[in-house]
């Protein structure tokens, strides 16, 4: 069951991701109702990437998030959603100017800057328009994640260094006067730092409001007015899901309050950019089982119907997700368990779902396999690879489902 809907009606439709809607309304309003006890101006924008479902998007939206998109096709699905421009983050350390320029025509509300370049152009177009340019700095900051998911790093691509923007500064403005150093920069009004995703230990954010200040520091001397502060790291998920309490929001936001306002006054909006541990513990995908091996003792498979391209996150970081098996007939089910690698149909040697799953000694073609906590950056990185159609996702809410296969998805799938 998914909320109080039965998911046995969608066995024939495997591989299927299935969503609560409800269990991602829980966790935004904790997000929410913690935020508002601390600070009085901010911003939650969802990071699409995590999950770009049209119907998500559209609920999220109702429920007064805001979003972080990366690119032009996430800028136009926003906008599809229903999301107000003004409540867009664009964010991306490789758009182009095409996309810059569709993003100043809509009027985004914020725009990260990644390079020197890039900020220059934005100021350069943004004097008569109302968006807010922000610069996204790269405070070196060393985390524990997977080395694929951290974006704070010395060795990472994201953002700029304090040198390097105080250099570029330099370079840049010395032949203006005060007032048309201030009047240059009046579009910027934001500082953007994200560390990375699955973050396990919020102390980091110690050295980074230092850093944040020093920014801050120097972007006032120059005439800047900052009125924005964006911080990420995204929440850890651990395999076990989120806790139900949501304890692990509340603590991170206690945590960031005390810290940022040792360092910045009430005037300060702040923005986070969540979007894993809003949406992962919402979705279970639903696979059939295929076909059983054993080549010896020690190597036996479980084949399903899902492979890498519906659900990369195993292959990509080596992520295990929790499973269950659903025996098609309970009165053969064995009692003794064996290990077995739950693998895909891809032709590919790493599309292998787990590694060393423990089922029962029973399992049979015919069965099924559900994945839990599949929710963030599962079916939105499902690629055609194989020429395999991209899974389809529906959607409970409320206790009910709230349409058998969205219209996109099949002319998505075509
Ligand atoms: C700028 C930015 N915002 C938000 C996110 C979302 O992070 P998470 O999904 O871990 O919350 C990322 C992830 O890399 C990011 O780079």
């Amino acid at each position: 069951m998914v909320e109080a809907v039965e998911c046995s009606q969608f066995l024939s439709q495997t591989p299927l991701y299935i969503t609560s809607l409800s269990a991602i309304k829980d966790r935004l309003n904790a997000y929410q109702e913690t935020i508002s006890r601390y600070f009085s101006q901010y911003h939650i924008h969802y990071a699409m990437k995590a999950n770009s479902a049209l119907p998500l998007l559209q609920h999220l939206c109702q429920w007064g998030s805001s979003i972080e998109i990366v690119s032009v096709g996430e800028l136009n699905r926003a906008l599809t959603a229903g999301f107000h421009p003004t409540d867009i983050a664009f964010s991306g350390v490789g758009k182009t100017q095409k996309e810059i320029d569709k993003a100043l025509e809509v009027e985004v509300g914020y725009i990260h800057a990644e390079h020197m370049e890039e900020l220059w152009y934005l100021l350069d177009h943004t004097q008569d328009k109302s968006s807010c340019i922000t610069i996204r700095l790269n405070p070196s900051a060393e985390v524990e994640t997977h080395p694929y998911l951290k974006t704070g790093a010395l060795d990472s691509k994201f953002g700029i260094l304090f040198e390097h923007i105080q250099q570029g500064f330099q370079d840049k403005l010395k032949h203006l006067s005060p007032s048309e150093k201030h009047k240059y920069l009046i579009p910027l009004r934001g500082i953007h730092i994200h560390l990375g995703s699955q973050l396990q230990n919020p102390n980091v954010y110690e050295y980074v409001m230092e850093e944040c200040r020093k920014l801050y520091d120097f972007l006032k001397s120059e005439g800047a007015v900052i009125t924005h502060i964006n911080l990420g790291g995204g929440l850890e998920v651990k395999e076990t899901g989120v806790p139900h309490d949501h304890s692990d929001i509340k603590n991170y936001i206690e945590f960031l309050s005390k810290t940022f306002k040792k360092y910045f006054s009430e005037e300060i909006t702040l923005h986070l950019e969540p979007g894993r541990s809003l949406v992962a513990s919402s979705s279970i995908l639903l696979t059939k089982v295929l076909y059983k091996k054993e080549n010896d003792a020690q190597h036996k498979f479980i084949y399903v119907d899902a492979g890498m391209n519906d659900f990369p996150r195993p292959s990509l970081y080596h992520a295990k997700h929790a499973y269950v098996l659903i025996p098609s007939d309970l009165t053969q089910m064995s009692d003794k368990e064996t290990t077995y690698s739950i693998v895909g149909p891809v032709c590919e040697s790493g599309d292998v779902l787990h590694p060393k799953a423990q089922l029962k000694d029973s399992v049979c073609p015919g069965d099924s396999i559900i994945f839990l906590d599949v929710g963030a950056y599962c079916r939105s990185m499902a690629s055609f690879y194989n020429l395999r159609p991209i899974p389809a996702e529906v959607f409970c809410y409320q206790g009910k489902l709230l349409s058998s296969l969205p219209a996109h998805y099949a002319a998505e799938n075509e």
